[in-house]
């Protein structure tokens, strides 16, 4: 089993609020087609909430907690925003001829303390085994100790991935890049305090942006290729186990 992950800041602009990017909504779902039409199907998808998530979890302050009736409308405003953007990527899917099922995180996992302590798998295993390609994305999901919490797409990828044969992540970069916006070929324990210098904060974003990335898949044993999403080349070529350009994160 894979994990293709497909990212916000592609899929929207995620300096926006609510705003898709609908010509890189149809570039990614037709990726994914060819994908899946090539033969390769035993792969999860994921893909963030960019500008239907940060935004929102920003404007109704619910990063750290649920507690008021205000934060509850936060909470289901937030979630009806990231299954709104869900829906718009797998009409497409179907649309390219891909039995994708939208999987809510909000309804399957539950974390606590904003990371993930429960999670249905066998759903999600069961529609993969039954040949369909289960969809899910970063959510806001329940928690035990916070009431509700961001769940990123991100954090799914990292969980699911632990057994996967490797992980694609298809962002709006070639990789990450060093001062000279040079793709750095590979990041390890080793070498991520160096790379962590070119690590630039982007304000828009709830969940760690790049560097919480490479931190979730630096905990992993699996490998994982951050690579761009404009170029689907790229992306066909990690999903059949063949070299791009990319950078690899192996523990
Ligand atoms: N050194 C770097 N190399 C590549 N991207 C970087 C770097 N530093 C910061 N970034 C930012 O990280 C972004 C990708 O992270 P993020 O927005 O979280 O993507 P995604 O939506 O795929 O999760 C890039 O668009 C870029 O603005
Ligand atoms: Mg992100």
């Amino acid at each position: 089993m894979k994990i293709l992950k497909i990212g916000g800041s592609f899929l929207t602009n995620k300096s926006g609020y609510r705003e898709p990017d609908p010509k890189n909504i149809l570039m990614a779902a037709k990726t994914v087609a060819t994908v899946w039409k090539g033969g390769i199907r035993d792969f999860i998808l994921v893909h963030g909430a960019g500008s239907f998530g940060h935004a929102l979890v920003l404007k109704y302050k619910i990063d750290d907690g649920i507690t008021s009736s205000a934060q509850k409308i936060g909470y289901a405003d937030a979630h009806a925003a990231c299954t709104e953007l869900s829906l718009l990527f797998v009409e497409m899917l179907i649309k390219e001829g891909v039995p994708a099922v939208s999987m809510p995180p909000a309804l399957i996992l539950e974390q606590k303390n904003k990371r993930i302590a429960k999670f249905d798998t066998k759903l999600v295993n069961d529609y993969l085994g039954s040949g369909y390609l289960p969809v899910l994305h970063g959510d806001m999901v329940p928690d035990s100790i916070l009431g509700g919490s961001v769940c990123s797409g991100d954090q799914i990828v990292a969980y699911l991935g632990k057994g996967a044969d490797f992980i694609v992540l298809a962002t709006n970069v070639d990789g990450v890049l060093d001062d000279k916006g040079q793709v750095i070929g590979k990041i390890s324990a080793a070498n991520f305090p160096e790379v962590s210098k070119h690590l630039r904060k982007t304000g828009n974003d709830v969940t760690g942006g790049m560097e919480g990335k490479i931190k979730e898949l630096l905990e992993l044993d699996t490998a994982s290729y951050i690579v761009n999403a404009a170029n689907p080349e790229r992306i066909k070529a990690l999903m059949s186990g063949k070299k791009a350009v990319c950078t690899e994160v192996r523990k």
